[in-house]
C-alpha cells in the first residue's frame, strides 16, 4: 500500500479521512493543495506529512512560486511533527527540489524497514502488543514505524497479537491501525481508550509500541493519550517502546518546548456527525502529549534501539 505517490507532476494521497469506509485519493497539483491536505488530515502521521511537505516544495518550484514564501506557508500547516520542518528545510536547501523530495520518499521506506528489523528483536513469541494511534504505513510512505515493527515480527513467523486503542477524538487506532493490520491478516483487537490500564492490570498486554511526532531532550511527543498509556505501562512494569526515525529527532531542544497543536472543538463535541454534549460546551482539545524519558524503555531507530535523549 502506498500512502503517498508522485504521479505525473502531482501528489497522490490516500484520503485518510475516509478509511475504513472508502479507499479514495486526493491529487495535489499546487503546494497550497498539500497544505490543505495536511491541515484537514487527508494525510497525517509525522513521516507522511514530512514527505508530503517535501513534495509541496517541489510543486511550488514546478509552478514557479517563491520558494521562501512556500516554505513558510508549508511550515505553518501543522506545528508539532518535526519531520515537516526537517523536510521543508532539506528541500529548500537542495539543488533540485523534486530529486530531493523523491530522495526523502525513498529514504522513508528504507528507514521503516530497518526500524522493523531492529524492533522485531524485542518481540517474543506469543506477545500481545498494544499500540496507540496509527504509526503504520498510513503515517509514512509505506510499512510504518510502530506497525513496521509488528509487520516485521509477523513476517518472521512470530505468533503475535495486537491491541489497538480507538485513539479518540479522531479514531486513528480504530479506523486506520485496525484496517492496516486486518489487510495483512495480523491478529488485532480493538479496545476503548479507557480500557488499556485494566487490560495491563490483568497481565493481558506484554509490550507497548507507539510512534512519535518528535523525540527531543527529556522525552517524546506523540498522539494525545500516549502519556496515560505510558503511565499505566510503567505502573505494571510493561516495556514501553517508541519507534521513530532520526527525521523525527529534535536532539538539541527540550521536548517541553514543543508546540502542542490544539485542534477544533468540533472533534470533541461531535461523534460521527452527531453532537455528544450540550451546545456551548467549552472544550480543550490538545492533539498531542509528552511522554517523559522515565516512562520509555527504548527508542527503536533505523540504526538500532537507543536510550531516550537526556
Ligand atoms: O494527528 P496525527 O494523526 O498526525 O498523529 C499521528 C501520531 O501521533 C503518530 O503516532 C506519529 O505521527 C508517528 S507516525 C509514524
Amino acid at each position: 500500500m502506498k500512502t503517498i505517490e508522485w504521479v505525473d507532476n502531482s501528489l497522490k494521497l490516500i484520503d485518510q479521512r475516509k478509511i475504513p469506509n472508502e479507499l479514495s485519493y486526493v491529487y495535489c497539483t499546487k503546494y497550497q493543495d498539500v497544505i490543505e491536505a495536511i491541515d484537514n488530515m487527508t494525510v497525517r502521521g509525522a513521516p507522511a506529512i514530512g514527505v508530503a511537505a517535501a513534495f509541496a516544495m517541489a510543486l511550488a518550484d514546478i509552478n514557479g512560486e517563491n520558494l521562501e514564501k512556500a516554505a513558510e506557508d508549508i511550515k505553518s500547516s501543522r506545528p508539532t511533527a518535526i519531520n515537516l520542518f526537517w523536510a521543508v528545510d532539506r528541500v529548500y536547501n537542495s539543488d533540485n527540489t523534486l530529486d530531493e523530495a523523491l530522495k526523502i520518499y525513498s529514504e522513508d521506506v528504507e528507514t521503516n524497514l530497518a526500524i522493523g528489523q531492529y524492533g522485531s528483536s524485542i518481540i517474543d513469541e506469543g506477545d500481545t502488543i498494544l499500540t496507540h494511534c496509527n504509526a503504520g504505513a498510513l503515517a509514512c510512505t509505506e510499512y510504518g514505524t510502530a506497525l513496521g515493527v509488528i509487520r516485521s515480527a509477523f513476517s518472521e513467523g512470530k505468533d503475535i497479537n495486537v491491541i489497538c486503542d480507538e485513539t479518540r477524538p479522531r479514531g486513528q487506532g480504530a479506523r486506520l491501525s485496525v484496517w492496516e493490520l486486518q489487510e495483512e491478516g495480523i491478529p488485532v483487537k480493538l479496545i476503548p481508550d479507557v480500557a488499556s490500564g485494566y487490560l495491563m492490570s490483568l497481565g493481558k498486554i506484554d509490550k507497548v509500541i507507539i510512534g512519535a511526532d518528535r523525540v527531543a531532550k527529556g522525552g517524546i511527543v506523540n498522539k494525545i493519550g500516549s502519556l496515560l498509556v505510558g503511565l499505566a505501562a510503567n505502573n505494571f512494569n510493561i516495556p514501553f517502546y517508541v519507534a521513530a526515525p532520526f527525521s523525527t529527532f529534535d536532539k538539541d531542544n527540550s521536548i517541553f518546548d514543543t508546540e502542542i497543536e490544539e485542534r477544533s472543538q468540533y472533534e470533541v463535541t461531535h461523534y460521527g456527525g452527531c453532537r455528544i454534549c450540550p451546545e456551548n460546551t467549552e472544550v480543550i482539545n490538545p492533539a498531542f502529549d509528552i511522554v517523559p524519558n522515565n516512562l520509555i524503555t527504548g527508542i527503536i531507530t533505523e540504526e538500532g534501539i537507543i536510550d531516550p535523549i537526556k
